[in-house]
């Protein structure tokens, strides 16, 4: 495989040569042993990463498709290892005591972590920190291994991330308040606040991260702490470490519960929200105000009443006051989806506005990472002329193949989750998963499994795309497992629900 494009490959090359990357190139050491996945394939791309251009290192957010894959093919310990490695890197010093890294590499056998410090911006990928509870609870949940969880270095780790996520603030919200560009999408795009991947992300680490204190709390013979944390007498800890595993337990599911009723309140709109926005007063004063963010129907864009129609639903972008941010962003509607935010119908509500959407959404490459993307006046403003995210490029309205498998994941965990799913709508989604997977085997390796791709249809590769991103390569052998192998794979994303977790007999 040269520069340049390649040809189209029927099914069977195309998975043959995404697992001879996979298994052969992309993987990398860290200590000995198999740690994940570098972000892109090195050798493909000569000029690539000189510099400090730091696609070769160990990405936390594009190692998540590459720990579930793992996890699906049974190599559950190099998922422990990767795991063992980001709790080992933990920050220590103030003030980022208890965040984990963006990135790690090891180099002359020291392990290196970039918490941001080395980073365009300087931003910090909040988003890892979220996603290591949730890993650690799907790699417990797969494997049964509560002795991994319930070790003090892990037990110590969860805690001191708690101790961050539950701090007092300066707001009256359940949100975490994050800067500009502290996700995947990781440089300027407007996305400061609460944007919504990582409050969706945020409930899935909170109920992760209470189902693995109460497996570490089991182990030291406190079995089901109830969740308002009133122990039994005989129960109550007498040192401090468990006392603080008890308040956290307590204050993680007391969040959890807030923080869906807040997203629920204020991030999910559909044509009857709308409407009642639009009916709602301004300049209220008060507890008693019903327009909290004193929202004007200005803010409104006008292509909202078309991509809603009459039964589409989504948690939009982002709740500030006054400037709600009506935006569609595929990943923190997929989590909150599959992490059950939403409930049933709003999935089903969801799901068909995707589908009615696919020209915008999927068009030539599934899936667009933001909807409609910031253009003139906003982008200059907003993105500080990032020349990266102009529109319909990288970030701000990008194509990131990388995404369809969360989508597959979300969709096909609907019917497995809740029963009398209605075969219209598994019609419809059927129908958008396989011509999205359509898309991918023509492009992909015709386009040599590039990083995103660009324009109103997404059919060019990204003008500063890296070839042979990992995440695409996985993310196309999720995709194919899922919808060709095994849809049950589905559930391995699951999180503990609520309702389990306030359940007195589980563990
Ligand atoms: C880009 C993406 C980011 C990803 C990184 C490595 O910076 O924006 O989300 O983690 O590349 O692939």
């Amino acid at each position: 495989m040269g520069k340049g494009q390649s040809k189209a490959l029927d099914l069977d090359q195309a998975i043959a040569q995404a697992e001879e990357l996979f298994w052969k190139q992309a993987l990398v050491m860290c200590q000995n042993q198999t740690v994940g996945a570098v972000a892109a394939i090195q050798n493909h791309s000569p000029g690539d990463f000189h510099g400090d251009l730091n696609y070769g290192e160990v990405f936390i957010r594009d190692n998540v498709p590459v720990m579930v894959y793992l996890m699906i093919k049974g190599k559950t310990k190099v998922v422990r290892h990767f795991l063992d490695i980001s709790f080992s890197l933990q920050s220590t010093k103030t003030p980022t005591v208890g965040i984990f890294p963006t990135s790690f590499t090891e180099r002359d056998g020291l392990v290196m972590a970039d918490y941001g410090q080395r980073a365009i911006g300087r931003v910090a990928s909040v988003d890892a920190s979220l996603w290591i509870p949730i890993l650690a609870h799907l790699y417990v949940q797969k494997t049964g291994d509560t002795e991994w969880a319930a070790q003090s270095k892990i037990q110590v780790g969860l805690t001191q991330l708690l101790t961050l996520l539950l701090r007092p603030r300066f707001h009256h919200a359940p949100t975490l308040y994050v800067p500009d560009a502290a996700f995947m999408i990781d440089r300027p795009l407007d996305v400061w606040g609460a944007p919504l991947e990582i409050q969706t992300l945020l409930y899935g680490a909170l109920l992760c991260c209470a189902k693995l204190l109460k497996i570490g709390l089991a182990h030291k013979g406190i079995v089901n702490p109830p969740v308002d944390g009133n122990l039994p007498r005989h129960q109550i800890p007498r040192d401090p470490f468990t006392a603080q595993q008890v308040k956290h337990y307590v204050g993680a599911i007391a969040c959890a519960k807030d923080l869906r009723r807040y997203l629920l309140r204020h991030y999910w709109v559909n044509s009857k929200s709308i409407q009642v926005l639009r009916q709602r007063p301004n300049e209220e004063y008060g507890d008693r105000a019903v327009n909290e963010y004193n929202i004007r129907t200005e803010t409104i864009p006008h292509w909202l009443q078309d991509w809603l129609g009459t039964r589409g639903g989504y948690l939009l972008g982002n709740i500030r006051t006054g400037k709600p941010d009506f935006r569609f962003f595929t990943l923190g509607n997929c989590l909150g989806a599959l992490f059950d935010v939403l409930s049933y119908s709003q999935q089903e509500a969801l799901f068909y506005l995707i589908a009615q959407n696919q020209k915008d959404l999927v068009a030539q490459m599934p899936l667009r990472i933001c909807h409609p993307p910031l253009d003139d006046e906003d982008w200059r403003r907003d993105t500080g002329y990032d020349p990266k995210n102009r529109p319909w490029s990288y970030h701000n309205g990008g194509h990131w193949p990388c995404l369809l498998w969360f989508l597959c994941v979300a969709v096909l965990r609907l019917p497995q989750v809740y029963t009398g799913v209605n075969s219209e709508f598994q019609e419809v989604t059927r129908e958008l998963l396989e011509s999205s997977y359509k898309l991918l085997l023509q492009q992909l390796p015709a386009q040599r499994w590039a990083e995103y791709f660009d324009g109103p249809t997404g059919l060019w590769t990204g003008q500063q795309t890296r070839y042979y991103q990992t995440w695409t390569i996985v993310g196309f052998l999720l995709v194919h497992h899922l919808l060709d192998v095994d849809p049950r794979a589905a559930r391995i994303l699951d999180v503990p629900s609520l309702k389990e977790l306030c359940r007195p007999d589980s563990v």
